[in-house]
């Protein structure tokens, strides 16, 4: 987020300009708010309808007859730094009033829940994750901030790059998974497609780290829930995708909800001020989430607003998202001496620096041709949304190759899930529009002339047994879409058992006893405790939430159009009792074994039943020759990978490291590096990693980075759980 000297001294001489009221105003966020028959935030309003607490319906009717107050007044007087809203003409009537009608004129950033997409809606953060293709984030990315800039949105609250273990957490959808290091790729990868095409303001937009930090451990996986852990596993793992993501450029951050050990992030000076800020040179500024800086006296820390409000922004917390706390008691906290001026200039230096690289002084609105430009999607944007899907999907078990499927078979399509076009964009897709939309069903009967589709149940509800016999006589071969509502994810959606909801086991269990082959497509945005469905479905293949092309996506899987590529961001329990589960852990003194003195459960599999990395192919792979070269200050490691089956096929080849004697216990395996390789049948290619000596050590509790001399095993396989190894002793 680079200025120019030019740019800079106009925001300090705006500054020299400003009244207290309006610096104050530049650090308030503010949502349409609905003005009778419902007085929440119109955002709140919206998120209810996303998590399912109140109906579409129901929100056709508030809305329709409610008013909508967008703080026209409050913009006039200069008091509103940032909104939510994302309808183009509305932002230029808005941003008009604060260019034209306010005193000195400051342009409004609009910001937006873009988290997978804004119109082209591309697969969930933990599904795309797993496609293990840095430049297709990067390109999924740049598509959703042209789209967004379209409509005047110039601020994303994306990426979301909490790390998360513990999957009873609905908002895992939202993220890159469990591994520190891919989830730093990810993030650095969304920056890069969000902020770095400036060759023109409609092309960029800023991008806003979330949440920061540690909220993807919040305890029993309890969505807002108390977060405690030892500093040495937060700075190796939970502040590893900040890190990177702040080094690539990002323009700003949101808080979490959570406490860290004790200090709600929203006022925790430490994480804002000393780690952020000062360790990490953020350069940019940091809103709270929704309405969390009130929340502070919810957590029994702030007494009452004029205390969360000094307690905020004294920790370096530059912008009040939602809640006017700043706006009612930072004028008397600075003339109480309370908060210095010097904190607000910081504040609102960073905020305007923010909306200057945005080019929001000089590009305020947008244009009518920006507008009508993605009325239609462009044929590159919707194939990208193929690509990324298609790229997400993984393959868990395909019990005699029942898979890929004859295109000219019988095919008996199960489930609700397969017809529903709100299903397949998973959650926060706030712009999508119902005809950029291509269900599984309409997927397949593109694919297979002779599927023929039979709505026998689905998460809720009722199964159809007529239809399921129907479906039984029929298909030579049934495909189950079964697995979670939109709605069982995302904020506020963790859940106790993350085996499939309601009767689908029930609905599977019939349909194995046609006697015909089941293949079980899942659609959900968590992993799920596949006990059974392991044990007793032939084939199943994990379609997550898509977007807008999962319909073909799938089809082309299931067709063999496509050879899936994807693997597990996210380690698959067996059990729900096995949360949290994920693969880099520490070994402990007595690793899970068959011997019972040893950290096991008596009554579930040792780890995961798909661990991170894990994916199948309609080809095999095979690795051999690993070979480790320490050299001054790399490590060099090659490993043979070859195509052992009958047809092409990407394997992602991971690298992992394991510091086997340390000061701190360290975990079994840490991702260190990864890539994908296309093999023809039978090609074998040699893929080599450079891990640099520097970035072997880890640290600790302290905040002290420790490299320290010993042995190393390194490994390199297709799967966390599947790995050649080699030894060295490291000296630094
Ligand atoms: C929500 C979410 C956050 C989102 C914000 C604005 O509560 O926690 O991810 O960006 O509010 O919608």
């Amino acid at each position: 987020m680079k200025l120019t000297d030019a740019q800079k001294q106009r925001i300090e001489d705006l500054l020299q300009q400003m009244t207290l009221e309006e610096k104050i105003g530049q650090m308030n966020q503010e949502s349409p708010s609905i003005v009778g028959g419902f007085d929440v935030p119109f955002e709140e309003l919206i998120e209810m309808m996303t998590d399912g607490r109140i109906t579409k319906e129901e929100f056709g009717n508030i809305m329709s007859n409610a008013k909508q107050d967008f703080h026209e007044d409050e913009i006039r007087k200069g008091l509103v730094g940032s909104l939510m809203v994302q309808d183009p003409v509305k932002v230029n009537e808005l941003q008009k009033i604060a260019m034209e009608e306010s005193r000195l004129g400051i342009p409004i950033i609009f910001g937006l829940d873009v988290i997978h997409g804004f119109r082209s809606v591309y697969p969930i953060a933990i599904a795309e994750a797993g496609s293990f293709d840095t430049d297709l984030m990067e390109r999924t990315a740049a598509m959703a901030a042209k789209e967004s800039r379209s409509a005047g949105v110039a601020w994303h609250f994306a990426p979301m790059v909490d790390v998360a273990r513990d999957a009873r957490w609905g908002r895992v959808s939202e993220g890159p998974g469990e591994d520190p290091y891919l989830g730093s790729q990810f993030a650095r990868a969304k920056i890069r497609g969000l902020q770095n095409d400036q060759s023109s303001t409609e092309n960029y937009v800023a991008a806003c780290l979330k949440h920061y930090v540690g909220y993807g451990a919040c305890e029993s996986g309890r969505d807002y829930n108390t977060v405690s852990m030892a500093m040495h596993v937060f700075y190796n793992n939970y502040l590893k995708p900040f890190e990177a993501a702040v080094d690539e450029g990002a323009a700003t951050v949101m808080a979490a909800f959570n406490d860290l050990n004790g200090t709600p992030c929203t006022v925790n000076r430490f994480l804002l001020r000393d780690i952020l800020k000062d360790s990490c040179g953020f350069p940019g500024f940091v809103v709270s989430d929704a309405n969390a800086i009130r929340e502070c006296e919810v957590h029994g820390i702030c007494a009452d607003d004029m205390d969360a409000a000094i307690q905020a922004a004294n920790a370096g917390m530059d912008m009040d998202m939602g809640t006017e706390i700043y706006l009612k008691n930072l004028k008397e906290a600075v003339a109480d001496g309370k908060v210095s001026m010097e904190v607000i200039d910081e504040a609102v230096r960073r905020i305007l620096s923010v909306k200057m690289w945005l080019g929001l002084f000089d590009h305020p609105y947008v244009t009518e041709e920006a507008m009508k430009r993605y009325e239609t999607l462009p044929e590159e944007h919707t194939s990208l949304a193929r690509e990324a899907a298609e790229k997400s999907i993984v393959l868990l078990k395909n019990e005699g190759n029942i898979l890929p499927i004859d295109r000219n078979a019988k095919v008996s399509l199960v489930g609700n899930l397969a017809d529903n076009k709100e299903e397949i964009i998973g959650a926060w897709a706030m712009s999508w529009q119902e005809k950029d939309c291509v269900t599984i069903l309409e997927g397949m009967k593109a694919e297979f002339p002779n599927v023929q589709y039979f709505p026998c149940g689905g998460p809720e509800g009722d199964l159809n047994m007529d239809q399921i016999i129907k479906a039984g006589d029929y298909g030579d071969v049934i495909v189950a879409v079964l697995g979670e509502l939109v709605s069982m994810s995302g904020e506020a959606s963790s859940r106790a058992d993350i085996t499939i909801p309601g009767r689908q086991r029930e609905l599977l269990e019939m349909l194995l006893t046609t006697g015909k082959p089941v293949v079980l497509v899942l659609m959900n945005g968590r992993p799920l405790a596949l006990d059974w469905e392991a044990q007793y479905v032939p084939a199943i293949v994990e379609a997550w939430h898509l977007g807008i092309q999962m319909g073909p996506a799938v089809a082309h899987v299931l067709s063999g159009a496509v050879n899936p590529e994807g693997r597990l961001s996210s380690s698959f329990p067996a059990f729900t009792g096995q949360c949290p589960v994920y693969y880099n852990h520490p070994n402990t003194g007595r690793p899970g074994s068959k011997s019972k003195f040893t950290s096991r459960y008596l009554d579930a599999p040792l780890g995961a039943l798909y661990p991170f990395g894990y994916g199948l192919s309609y080809t095999t792979f095979a690795y051999s020759d690993l070979k480790v070269e320490n050299k001054e200050a790399v490590i060099e490691a090659c490993v043979t990978v070859t195509n052992t089956g009958d047809r092409a096929g990407k394997e992602t080849v991971q690298f992992y490291m394991q510091d086997v004697t340390a000061s701190l216990v360290r975990p079994v395996k840490e991702l260190k590096g990864f890539e994908k390789v296309s093999l023809e049948p039978g090609e074998s290619k040699t893929v080599c990693f450079w891990l640099e000596k520097k970035d072997m050590g880890f640290w600790n509790n302290e905040h002290v980075y420790c490299l320290e001399d010993g042995k190393f095993r390194f490994y390199a396989g297709g799967s966390s759980g599947d790995c050649l190894m080699a030894e060295a002793a490291i000296r630094f």
